[in-house]
């Protein structure tokens, strides 16, 4: 075995070069320049076509009947949250291993975000933990897709549905998932997904809010326009509200990539699979347990449990030394549980929420799987999950070389 790269050795993936993303191609730039030229810059509705179009295919794709582009994923979940009636000082259960958006989405609305525990298996939301965190003002739960490995949404609907909770999925990270062949996002009252820079559908920003419900998809499509009706150019507004909208030329990029989305999909899910599968077999890591109703993971990124005594160094030591070796997106995942985030101590949040609304005591809050989780995790990110397996093949040489040399690191 050769020297670590992390002591100047050869890389061992160092064809992970051809895996950066995202991946623009010739039909993608003519997409957007096709839209510039059809004066589809922008618009206040449907006669934006390249965004309508997107909204239908991305919609019908995940089994749901109704999809409403937005500006970014942060305020499709705020729109959603407002949409199903969370009102100021009504409460909002979120697990606590997430993107602080999830949460900060809450705030944004004058709601209270409850961190709940996630399980110690899979890092998704505690169905248990979810129901107990319940109390007479939670008004809905965020499930979020933590790595686009689903919630369990066999437990999580039923409970929600016996406090007559909003249930919001959080897809960010799961575009392309599926649990029993249902699409993520279209199992709940709404789905909120992020086209982010590094998502595995990206437009630079951008974000779509999916529903099945009609009702719904009329609320947050008046939220996302100003109070105007799509398609409708007047100067009429039925009810005060932000601009929201998604800009064409990102309509125009989403629609030329989604041709080939299924296919990365599949590839993800089933490169995934494998990739994951093999890590485990290496002492000290070990992957979220296979679960035959998630039927497609989309996957933003795999999450490992990371031992480190198993392994043998510290996980900031193996992350180095992966990097090193070539393998560019492997983190830590989120920093910390996010009640310890400094945006929700206290004298930070007060300000945000009404009036006579109890302040949440995060700083004594303990959620001991996500302190586990937020500890432990390592992240490997989807790019190098496309295609015939190569990319996989490489992470996979990479953390054995670094196992195999682990002495070297101490
Ligand atoms: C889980 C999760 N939710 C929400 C968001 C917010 O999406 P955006 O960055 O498009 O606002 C992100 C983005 O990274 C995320 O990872």
């Amino acid at each position: 075995m050769s020297k670590l790269a992390i002591h100047s050795g050869p890389q061992a993936a160092e064809g992970l070069r051809e895996f950066a993303w995202p991946k623009l191609r010739p039909e993608d730039e003519a997409a957007v320049l096709k839209a510039l030229r059809d004066n589809y810059w922008g618009g206040i509705g449907d006669e934006n076509l390249p965004n309508t179009l997107f909204e239908k295919g991305f919609a019908e794709y995940h089994d749901a009947r109704y999809g409403v582009a937005v500006a970014n994923g942060t305020v499709s979940l705020e729109l959603s949250l407002r949409a199903g009636g969370v009102r100021p000082g009504d409460e909002v259960l979120v697990p606590a291993i997430t993107f602080v958006a999830t949460a900060s989405a809450i705030v944004s609305v004058g709601a209270v975000p409850v961190f709940v525990d996630v399980d110690p298996r899979t890092a998704q939301i505690d169905a248990v933990a979810l129901e107990a965190a319940v109390t007479p003002r939670t008004r809905a739960v965020i499930a979020v897709h933590y790595g686009g490995y689903m919630a369990d949404m066999d437990a999580v609907l039923p409970a929600a549905m016996r406090h007559h909770l909003l249930v919001v999925e959080d897809c960010a990270h799961a575009q392309g998932s599926a649990w029993r062949g249902k699409g993520a996002g279209s199992l709940g009252h709404f789905g909120s997904f992020s086209f982010q820079h590094s998502k595995s559908l990206v437009a630079g920003e951008g974000g779509i809010v999916l529903t099945d419900d009609e009702a719904l998809f009329e609320k947050v499509a008046l939220m996302r326009n100003i109070g105007r009706r799509t398609g409708q150019a007047s100067y009429d507004h039925y009810i005060s509200a932000s601009n929201c909208r998604m800009g064409g030329l990102q309509g125009a990029l989403l629609l030329s990539q989604f041709s080939r989305f299924s296919q990365q999909a599949e590839e993800r899910h089933r490169n995934g699979l494998w990739l994951e599968g093999e890590l485990d077999n290496i002492p000290g890591l070990s992957r979220q347990p296979a679960d035959e109703r998630l039927t497609r993971r989309g996957c933003y990124f795999l999450v490992l449990n990371f031992d480190a005594e198993a392994f043998g160094c510290s996980r900031d030591r193996f992350i180095s030394a992966m990097q090193a070796e070539g393998v560019g997106w492997v983190g830590a995942g989120y920093a910390r549980p996010l009640y310890r985030e400094p945006a929700f101590l206290p004298d930070n949040l007060k300000p945000l929420l009404p009036p006579g609304i109890p302040v949440p005591d995060y700083p004594s809050l303990r959620l001991p799987h996500s302190e586990k989780w937020a500890a432990c995790q390592v992240t490997i990110g989807h790019p190098y999950l496309l295609g015939d397996g190569a990319g996989a093949r490489l992470v996979l040489e990479a953390a054995r070389k670094v196992k195999e040399c682990v002495k070297d690191l101490q």
